[in-house]
């Protein structure tokens, strides 16, 4: 699977060039979902692939301005949702907490949560960085059980990959991706072998290939390079091998 995150980037004749190189390529085999910024999400009604919501709120409706919840991105065509990205932990203090109660919130609407772990540089250097992640998993599963875990997508970004053009290796993103399944394989082994773990940071077409090529990694997040059609193409077709 191969996601795109334009992230507060683009605009709507992007959304349109973006569906028209999507949309004329052989992409049978590959699972590919865009998450562009609400306002244009309508555009992509007739992508062949899947449509993303960048995030959702707690609330299903009601007095929150600004909000945009759950069942209005289902109604707009979306089956997935990133929730708990690093940039949304930083800018908008989101708690892992809250993260899980997001998740949850996602499941009901009949979204797919693409949940979004990973470690900053100071705890990869401290090297507390399975502490950290496992510590963000478990406060979903606390919330959600692990049944669930079926109807969710984990991408694993570390975020000194982000936007850096500093990926991680691919043998460090297949150490992280391992430890995940491994962790929630005591929990439920089915649903740890069949998850998806998409791994983000830096992914471009030069580097795609070898990253997906690991054995824990399933695909990719991709934030800066999914906003050159041609560039998110190729990921995708990297994707399928
Ligand atoms: P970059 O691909 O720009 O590093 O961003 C990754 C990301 O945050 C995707 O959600």
């Amino acid at each position: 699977m191969v996601a795109g995150n334009w992230k507060m980037n683009g605009n709507i004749e992007l959304a349109k060039q973006m569906m028209d190189t999507l949309n004329g390529a052989n992409l049978t085999d590959v699972d590919v979902l865009v998450c562009p910024p609400f306002p244009f999400i309508s555009a992509f009604n007739s992508l062949k692939g899947a449509i993303g919501g960048q995030n959702l709120s707690e609330f299903d409706s009601g007095a929150h301005t600004g909000e945009v919840s759950g069942s209005m991105l289902k109604s707009v065509g979306c089956d997935f949702v990133l929730v708990g990205h690093s940039e949304r932990r930083t800018d908008n203090g989101e708690s892992d907490k809250l993260v899980a109660e997001k998740v949850s919130v996602a499941l009901k609407h009949g979204l797919t949560p693409v949940l979004c772990v990973g470690e900053p540089e100071s705890v990869r250097d401290s090297g507390e960085f399975f502490n950290h992640i496992q510590a963000q998993i478990e406060a979903v599963i606390n919330v959600i059980g692990i049944d669930d875990f079926d109807n969710i997508v984990v991408a694993y970004e570390p975020v000194w990959a982000i936007g850096t053009g500093k990926t991680a290796s691919p043998l460090q993103a297949q150490e992280v991706h391992a430890f995940i399944r491994e962790y929630l394989r005591k929990l439920n082994a089915d649903i740890a072998n069949g998850l998806r773990i998409l791994y983000g940071g830096s992914v471009k077409a030069a580097n795609a290939n070898e990253l997906f090529s690991q054995p824990d990694v399933d695909g990719g997040l991709i934030g800066g390079a999914s906003l050159d059609p041609q560039e998110f193409l190729n990921i995708c077709l990297a994707a399928k091998g």
